[in-house]
């Protein structure tokens, strides 16, 4: 696995290029939560007015390319980006223009048909099956409608895909505003930290987080585990986890993690403590019990308050951090308590300037969210699976396009 190559955010954005009167085809993520036509939760939007707001102020003709869900090369008329496009102008304030196809005639008319300062969103790249093919074709078919690009879509840069990757081949590409911040972030939390650095890691899978784990016994200095993916880990060390979910299969895999930790000099923190209960759902009776005495018939649901506090104690020592899952079966009371203890810790810490913290991830933001901190971390990503894969230490397709020296083109 190659390292992710540090991001020369100075050479390639918005300040580098003089955008007036230009075609600038902006990849964004319109991909948010839709629910009978309505969007459920504009983060996502809100976070790209910046850039969009910017690009129009100095009279850019801002043309937004994006996918929406997974329609597999398809035309599905669930997953047009129409609804979306008229939230955006909503949140923008301003009128958004819809083309009904992202190249062709529809979507070359449309483009020319701005004026400077406009904005138009092009239809659901997905439903050409040369996006996701990354198909060369194609990415030259999207970039005949532009002079620039402009990719404020760190979200989706895991993709090699033809307007996240291809794309760049053809145009002078620049990072926008987002990307800049998420990557600006990124770098602080885990490429160049402050250290000591601690991560937390927590979901209900050892398995789909192996590489996320080896790459972070290399990288930080202590590694906290939470979520049903420590069980795996407690189970490996000999303890009895009764009918809490865990992945028998990994126990060697665990142990080789924590040798590997071991070596690497990053302290593992393991679940001291757990709430167990014999069934899940929500307000059933519950246990706080160490974790050498989980009973047969129990099983844990999340780690319990000794833990949390052993944690919030070291906090003090600690300056970056690095968060990516919920300790907790969080969406069911009262199994979020753990999550909301150390969120507000550490939201505390981070509002007082004594810790660099950045999250990530669907359900890290949801939970950060329910606890009601999430204004309050340093940075919140807006990405899941390119934040998974950014701390896993992978090369992003999208974000080493704009790295690359395509600049002979600009
Ligand atoms: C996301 O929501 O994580 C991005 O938009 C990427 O979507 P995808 O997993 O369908 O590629």
């Amino acid at each position: 696995m190659s390292p992710a190559p540090e991001f020369n955010l100075a050479s390639r954005t918005l300040d580098d290029v003089a955008v007036a009167g230009k075609r600038v085809l902006l990849r964004a993520d319109l991909n948010v939560p839709v629910r009978d036509g309505k969007v459920m939760d504009a983060t996502r939007l809100e976070r790209l007015l910046p850039t969009i707001q910017e690009l129009s102020d100095k009279g850019a003709r801002v043309i937004v390319l994006s996918h929406f869900d997974r329609p597999k090369g398809q035309v599905v008329p669930g997953m047009s980006l129409k609804p979306i496009a008229e939230s955006l102008g909503r949140i923008l304030g301003k009128p958004v223009g819809f083309a009904a196809n992202c190249i062709g005639p529809e979507a070359e008319n449309a483009v020319a048909a701005l004026n400077d300062g406009d904005v138009l969103v092009l239809e659901n790249t997905r439903f050409h099956a040369g996006e996701e093919k990354n198909d060369p074709e194609f990415a030259a078919q999207l970039a005949k409608l532009g002079d620039i690009f402009v990719n404020d879509a760190f979200s989706t840069a895991h993709r090699a895909h033809a307007s996240t990757e291809g794309i760049a081949r053809h145009l002078p590409s620049f990072a926008g505003r987002l990307m800049q911040a998420e990557l600006h972030a990124l770098e602080a939390a885990l490429g160049n930290p402050q250290r000591p650095v601690a991560a937390i890691v927590a979901g209900s899978k050892v398995s789909t987080k192996l590489d996320l784990l080896n790459n972070l016994v290399t990288k930080v200095d202590i590694l906290v585990i939470g979520g049903a993916m420590a069980n795996t880990f407690l189970a490996a060390q000999g303890l009895s986890v009764g009918k809490s979910l865990q992945e028998p299969g990994l126990q060697g895999t665990a142990l080789e993690i924590l040798k590997t930790a071991a070596a690497k000099g990053c302290e593992i923190l393991l679940p001291q403590d757990v709430v167990v209960a014999e069934t899940f759902s929500a307000n059933v009776p519950t246990k706080v019990v160490n974790v050498e005495d989980i009973p047969d018939d129990a099983m844990a649901l999340d780690v319990g308050p000794a833990t949390v506090e052993a944690f919030v104690k070291r906090l003090p020592e600690i300056k970056t951090i690095i968060w990516n899952g919920p300790l907790g079966a969080f969406e069911t009371k009262p199994f979020d308590a753990s999550t909301n203890t150390l969120a507000k810790a550490i939201a505390e810490a981070t509002k007082e300037g004594k810790v660099i913290s950045v999250g990530g991830g669907g359900d890290t933001v949801s939970a950060l969210k329910l606890a009601g901190v999430h204004h309050d971390m340093t940075y919140l990503s807006s990405a899941g699976g390119a934040f998974l894969e950014w701390m896993e230490g992978k090369v992003l397709p999208g974000v080493e396009a704009l790295s690359k020296a395509f600049s002979n083109l600009g």
